[in-house]
């Protein structure tokens, strides 16, 4: 073979992606990840892999993984119904708009996002039930045990879960009296967790009633309240998931089936995508400066949306919905956008925001040779959550309380605000901004995606979307490609290292906007399906896993 001929096949091989053709899963965990797979191989469907998966997460990413938080689900399954649990967290029913606030209604520092009353009554193990009474295909034994071994047996620390199990450790000793914190953690450890063992095994015996108005809901109310929380046995008892209709959308031809509220990415993606088909789309294609200029203006006007009208759809008139959406306002709004300079977010002179937590949260795409597809994006809200973890029970709380706009104009852990609409009531669900989402082309699954990341997951999903759509990157470019961030507020564009170069750096400090490099923006772990091959791309921020057959 000549030198040439030899080129060329290399690059073709190097060129050609891996594929999988029946099934695949990609989560933020090995173990997560392979215990989606043997559920699949063993003949379940993603309905099953999915609590599977989420189940090992609880076990293998206790940060974010949980019994103790929420989240959502987008689905279709295999004869084209779609559809969407959300399993959020709710707030107390003692919970009031001025519980995080002093005598002089300045809020009190930490109250919202660390400890006892920064805890939401969970949704996951409610969730994971509901969906196992739909769809569930395969016995539950076989569908807990992979999570149950995993907390028997351990599994392996990679090298950023020791760190990060390190730099959280004195935190979630301060607050609680665990064992399981109290070692210096390293590479290679192997982190056995017999509480979550002992729960796991009797939530498989005795069903999500052992959670919810049992021996487990009891632990959690006595533990919460021990730390001075208000969650009661009447919260746990009256918490149900809800199906909700996902939020569908077209935008260049594609369907989109995303969440809808509470999580604002639904509303918060329709607006930026359905606001870039009103545009010139061959310019911006064309044009990266162009591009990136137009998707930060339009990130600004979508957020400041987001914190004046969204909010619980249980609890606000959404009559609005219609209108952010139609044509008319997105052409007005754009009328905003300046694109000599930049347009200051707002009058107001804010602060500089203090992002005082890392954004986590945990997102897994599955789809199973039947051909149902699921994203689901669940979470604790920060890292470890409120960091509570009840000794006994061996899982960690949220802090999804601080996701409500606990002050209008007061900025929650992600530097956002919130206005009325998201105010603390109780019973009502905290805004999100989890995204989970399928895309649909010619009629048939084409993209299954989502990330962690609080707001930045909106913008996370969008740019895969759009580096796919637009610039016809695979899934793996398209989700390891560096991303910027626009909140609004803080008027700071976010960039991770290698967002832009030189001539984009000038470009964006002639129109004098503020940047500030992140080391990481979004992790998001996505399938994509054509032609009948189902490629994968799991986020190599993290130690995410893809694998499949
Ligand atoms: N706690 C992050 C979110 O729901 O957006």
């Amino acid at each position: 073979m000549n030198i040439r001929l030899l080129f060329l096949l290399i690059l073709t091989i190097s060129c050609n992606e891996n594929y999988y053709e029946e099934h695949a899963v990609v989560s933020a965990t090995k173990e997560a990840t392979n215990a989606g797979i043997k559920i699949l191989e063993q003949g379940g469907n993603a309905f099953d892999a999915m609590i599977a998966v989420d189940l090992a997460l609880a076990v293998t990413y206790p940060n974010a993984g949980n019994l103790g938080g929420g989240g959502f689900m987008v689905y279709i399954d295999s004869s084209g119904q779609s559809g969407s649990l959300d399993f959020r967290e709710k707030a107390p029913k003692k919970s009031h708009s001025s519980m995080y606030l002093d005598a002089n209604g300045e809020v009190i520092t930490g109250l919202s996002y660390e400890g006892a009353l920064s805890v939401g009554v969970p949704g996951t193990v409610a969730g994971l039930f509901e969906v196992y009474k739909k769809f569930g295909s395969i016995s539950l034994d076989k569908i807990f045990e992979p999570a149950i071994y995993l907390a028997k047996n351990g599994h392996s620390l990679t090298k950023k879960q020791s760190k990060l199990y390190n730099d959280y450790k004195p935190k979630i000793l301060e607050l609680n009296d665990t064992s399981l914190f109290s070692k210096d953690f390293k590479e290679g450890d192997v982190f056995i967790n017999d509480s979550l063992h002992n729960t796991l095994n009797k939530i498989l015996k005795h069903g999500p009633e052992i959670f919810y108005n049992g021996e487990i809901s009891n632990k959690i109310v006595n533990y919460v309240q021990s730390k001075g929380g208000i969650i009661s046995n009447d919260d746990l008892v009256s918490y149900s998931p809800v199906w909700r209709e996902p939020f569908i959308f077209n935008f260049n031809g594609y369907e989109i089936y995303t969440m809808g509220l509470p999580s604002s990415g639904g509303i918060v993606m329709a607006q930026i995508l359905k606001s870039l088909q009103l545009m010139d789309q061959e310019k911006i294609i064309n044009d990266k400066i162009k591009y990136i200029k137009t998707l930060i203006e339009l990130e600004k006007l979508s957020f400041a949306d987001r914190s004046y009208f969204l909010g619980d759809p249980d609890f606000i008139n959404t009559y609005f919905i219609d209108s952010i959406l139609s044509n008319n306002y997105l052409i007005d709004r754009m009328e905003l956008i300046d694109f000599e300079s930049s347009n200051p977010s707002t009058v107001i002179n804010h602060g500089e925001v203090k992002i005082i937590e890392s954004e986590e949260t945990t997102h897994y795409s599955i789809h199973d040779k039947y051909g149902n597809s699921v994203a689901v994006t669940t979470t604790l809200n920060g890292n470890f959550g409120s960091k509570l973890i009840i000794p006994e029970l061996g899982f960690f709380l949220n802090n999804e309380m601080d996701d409500f706009a606990i002050k209008t104009d007061h900025q929650n852990i992600y530097g956002m605000i919130g206005g009325k609409n998201n105010s603390i009531e109780p019973e009502k669900r905290m805004l999100s901004s989890m995204t989970p989402t399928i895309i649909k082309k010619d009629n048939e699954v084409f993209m299954i995606l989502g990330s962690p990341g609080g707001p930045t997951i909106i913008t996370s999903v969008l740019q895969t979307i759009l580096n796919v759509m637009y610039f016809d990157m695979s899934i793996k470019k398209s989700v390891k490609s560096p991303r910027f961030h626009h909140l609004w507020l803080p008027d700071i564009v976010y960039f991770e290292d290698g967002s832009f170069n030189k001539k984009m750096f000038e470009y964006l400090d002639k129109l004098n906007y503020k940047l500030s490099k992140r080391s990481q923006i979004g992790r998001v772990d996505a399938i994509l399906i054509e032609k009948n091959k189902i490629y994968t791309a799991a986020d190599p921020r993290g130690d995410d896993y893809a694998s499949g057959k």
